[in-house]
C-alpha cells in the first residue's frame, strides 16, 4: 500500500502513520519530478482547506498517473469538511482514479484567522478522533467500499469557498504575514514550506507563490511569523509528530534539517 500524503501541522502525517504502508510525501514526489505510481492500494491524506483538498494535492494527481485495485482517501479536518471529498472525486476521476473509500477526520483546526489553538485543544477530547480512526484504520483494512455523502448545502459551500480561499491564501496570500524583530535566521521556515516559497537571508522573505499552509507560521521556534489577522498567537504540530518529519516531508531548499 502507498500512502501519498500532505501536511503542515501533522496531523495528516499522523493519520497517515497510523494507516501504514509506504508514505510519500507529495512535496518531496512533486521535488523528485516521478509521475507514475502502482500498488494493489493507494491512498491519499491531506487536510481539508475551505472546503477542499489544497492546491499542491490537486496538481499532484493532475500532473500524476496511478494504477491500483482500490483506492482511498482521507480528509483531515478543524471544524466543518463540507463536501471537500466530493471535490477530491472528482480531481481523481478526471485522472482516472475512481475511488473506493472516502472518509474524513476531526483534529485540531489550525486555521489561525478563526480558531485559537488554545481552545482547540480544550476541546480535543470532544472531536473523538481516535474513534473515528480506529474505523477508518479497520475499513481500509478491509477494503470498504463507502463514499462519504453530504448534502446540496455542503455541496454548494465546496463550490464557492476554496475559490475565496485561494484569493484570500494563495500565492501573494504571504504579503498578509508579518516577521517580527524576534526573528533570528534559523531557517525553519524555510525547510517547512512545502513550495520553496521562503528565502531567508537575514529575514524571511516570501516569493508569492504560497500554498497557504501556514507551516511557516506555526514551526517558527520564536513565534516570529504571524498572520495579519490571527486570533492568537499560540502555535500548533500533532503530539505525535516531530518537526523532523514535517521538514523531511516538506523541505524544497537545499539546507539540511
Ligand atoms: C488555509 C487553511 C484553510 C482551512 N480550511 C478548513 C476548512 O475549510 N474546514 C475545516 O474544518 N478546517 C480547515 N482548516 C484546518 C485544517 O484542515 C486542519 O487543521 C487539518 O487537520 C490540518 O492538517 P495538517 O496538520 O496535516 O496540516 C484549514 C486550515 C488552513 C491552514
Amino acid at each position: 500500500m502507498k500512502i501519498f500524503y500532505f501536511t503542515a501541522t501533522g496531523n495528516s502525517l499522523y493519520i497517515a502513520k497510523r494507516i501504514g504502508g509506504e508514505l510519500c510525501s507529495i512535496p518531496q514526489m512533486l521535488k523528485d519530478g516521478t509521475s507514475e505510481f502502482e500498488d494493489e492500494e493507494i491512498g491519499f491524506i491531506f487536510p481539508c482547506y475551505g472546503f477542499a483538498p489544497p492546491r499542491i494535492v490537486m496538481n499532484f494527481i493532475q500532473k500524476s498517473k496511478f494504477k491500483a485495485n482500490y483506492f482511498f482517501a482521507v480528509m483531515t479536518y478543524g471544524n466543518k469538511a463540507a463536501s471537500g471529498l466530493g471535490y477530491m472525486e472528482k480531481i481523481g476521476k478526471q485522472a482516472g482514479i475512481r475511488f473506493n473509500y472516502t472518509n474524513e477526520v476531526l483534529m485540531i483546526d489550525n486555521y489561525l484567522p478563526v480558531f485559537k489553538i488554545e481552545d482547540q485543544l480544550n476541546k480535543e477530547n470532544s472531536k473523538k478522533t481516535e474513534e473515528k480512526l480506529e474505523k477508518i484504520v479497520s475499513d481500509i483494512k478491509n477494503k470498504k467500499n463507502e463514499l462519504a455523502k453530504k448534502g446540496v448545502v455542503s455541496d454548494a459551500l465546496s463550490k464557492a469557498i476554496p475559490k475565496l480561499i485561494t484569493k484570500i491564501h494563495l500565492n501573494e496570500g504571504d504579503k498578509r504575514f508579518i516577521v517580527g524583530d524576534n526573528c533570528n535566521s534559523c531557517k525553519v521556515c524555510e525547510k517547512v514550506c512545502p513550495i520553496n516559497n521562503i528565502k531567508v537571508n537575514r529575514k524571511p522573505e516570501y516569493l508569492h507563490q504560497c500554498e497557504g499552509c501556514f507551516a511557516c507560521i506555526h514551526h517558527c521556534p520564536q513565534t516570529a511569523i504571524h498572520f495579519k489577522f490571527e486570533r492568537s498567537n499560540t502555535r500548533f504540530i500533532n503530539r505525535n509528530v516531530k518537526l523532523k518529519e514535517i521538514i523531511d516531508a516538506n523541505n524544497q531548499s537545499n539546507t539540511r534539517s
